[in-house]
């Protein structure tokens, strides 16, 4: 088939890529002109892990092109996917102008009949708001789709190739029969496409990710409970996560939920019920005690230095807002580092792939360290925001006379209690006791 795909941020990327190694002819637009280039030269632009190999071999079969015209990628594809980005308007609703205005577009440019598809995260009812806005423009048959993506930052091009399932939402035959076509190749092993209204199908999209967000949230207020009732949440969670209805996953705490969708979803999803005269009440305490989470750490540090950190070096291990990605969007690093900038600290970081990304936000107001190890010369006290493997088996005794007191701040519980304070350690993580 001929698909295009409007956006090439991960979302986008990720989907034409995938798709071009099914067969299809995918041909790739953005506005961002030294990206595209960049593309065209077989560079991928973001970090994802393995997209690499699939982009390159995709491009030399010459099923996946890239362009800045977005009327060629109107005339190519019989789909067309809309990968655009629906950042947070200033209210916490999702601000869709770019959906619109290029549905616009797609209004004046069509043709022939086309399968238009939101990937985006758009808040319920858009598909009838882009319907309305080509058929402003034109008498040309033409479908809407909702098909909302459930990818994850890191574990992309597993999820798409791979999918628990597909969401369909579609009110045409026609429609549903090419997306079903198109994603068969990715549900041999029998996972289900699942088909429903345009509405559900968006409304799906926030759901899960809000409900994902609250069981992450929910997790955390347990944390903080059991330092205060001197209970482990280590023990906690194993001992709830193997009731099979509630589940192991997504049971960790930590210092927040982070990242490009989880925060920005849950506060849409509010603003939805807000705009529809319902007030999502547990969404509301999610989003506060989410943002309170990402602090934690602050006032531990502070009372172990007895509220004095001017002049006192910290390390940070960990920038990104989960491993296996370079995104530092939401990342509960961030707010560390400008809370202890605030309070006079001098910091020093590392991440194995979002360097550029901290240096590109914070410029010279923090040391670059070269490596894990660099980051805990002299330092008063270790940092760890982001759980990368490279973190998880350091060598203690490096550290030790690496830094000026051994003492850890760990907001994503990486070591076990008793082998740390063997190791002489003053340790404090997330819902355990110090
Ligand atoms: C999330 C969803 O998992 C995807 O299904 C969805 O498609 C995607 O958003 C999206 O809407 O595009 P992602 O943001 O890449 O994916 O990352 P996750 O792996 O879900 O992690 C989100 C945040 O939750 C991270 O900050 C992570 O550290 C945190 N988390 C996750 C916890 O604190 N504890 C856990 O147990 C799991």
């Amino acid at each position: 088939m001929k698909i295009s795909v409007i956006g090439t941020g991960y979302v986008g990327l990720v989907t034409g890529t995938c798709l071009a190694e099914t067969g299809n002819e995918v041909l790739c637009i953005d506005i961002d002109q030294s990206k595209v280039e960049q593309m065209q030269n077989g560079v991928v632009p973001i970090y994802e892990p393995h997209l690499d190999i699939l982009f390159e071999r995709n491009i030399k079969a010459n099923r996946l092109k890239f362009s800045t015209s977005l009327n060629e990628g109107l005339d190519h594809g019989d789909i067309i996917f809309l990968a655009l980005p629906t950042p947070e308007d200033e209210d916490g609703s999702a601000d869709l102008s770019y959906v619109l205005g290029v549905a616009k577009n797609i209004g004046k440019a069509i043709q022939n009949y086309k399968v238009i598809v939101d990937k985006s995260t758009v808040p319920v009812g858009t598909s009838d708001k882009v319907r309305e806005v080509i058929s402003k423009e034109t008498d040309v048959e033409f479908d809407v789709v909702s098909n909302p993506e459930f990818l994850r930052e890191g574990f992309a091009v597993d999820d798409f190739l791979k999918p628990e399932r597909i969401v369909i939402g579609s009110s045409s035959e026609k429609a549903t029969a090419l997306m079903k076509k198109l994603y068969k190749p990715f549900v041999r092993s029998g996972n289900p496409i699942i088909v429903m209204d345009e509405r559900s199908a968006e409304l799906t999209k926030y759901a899960a990710n809000s409900f994902l967000a609250t069981k992450i949230t929910f997790m955390n207020e347990i944390a903080n409970f059991c330092e205060k009732v001197g209970a482990d949440v280590d023990k906690v969670r194993v001992g709830m996560g193997t009731d099979s209805r509630i589940g192991k996953r997504f049971l960790f705490p930590g210092i927040g939920y982070g990242g490009s969708c989880f925060p920005k979803d849950v506060k849409a999803l509010f603003k939805s019920g807000q705009d529809n005269d319902y007030e999502f009440n547990i969404l509301k305490s999610v989003i506060e005690v989410n943002d309170t989470q990402k602090k934690i750490l602050i006032p531990r540090i502070d009372a172990y230095f007895n509220h004095d950190l001017k002049g006192k070096t910290f390390g940070i291990w960990g920038l990104a807002f989960k491993p296996e990605t370079d995104d530092i969007r939401e990342a509960p690093s961030a707010y560390i580092i400008e809370a202890l900038l605030k309070k006079g600290a001098a910091l020093k970081v590392f991440d194995p792939e979002a360097m550029q990304n901290i240096e590109k936000k914070f410029g010279d107001t923090l040391t670059y360290a070269k490596n894990m190890y660099d980051t805990t010369k002299d330092i008063d006290a270790l940092i760890i925001c982001t759980e990368w493997s490279i973190f998880r088996t350091p060598d203690f005794d490096k550290l030790k006379s690496n830094m000026k007191n051994p003492v850890i701040f760990d907001g994503r519980n990486l070591y076990d209690l008793e082998d740390v304070k063997n190791e002489g350690f003053y340790y404090s993580s997330i819902g355990r006791n110090t």
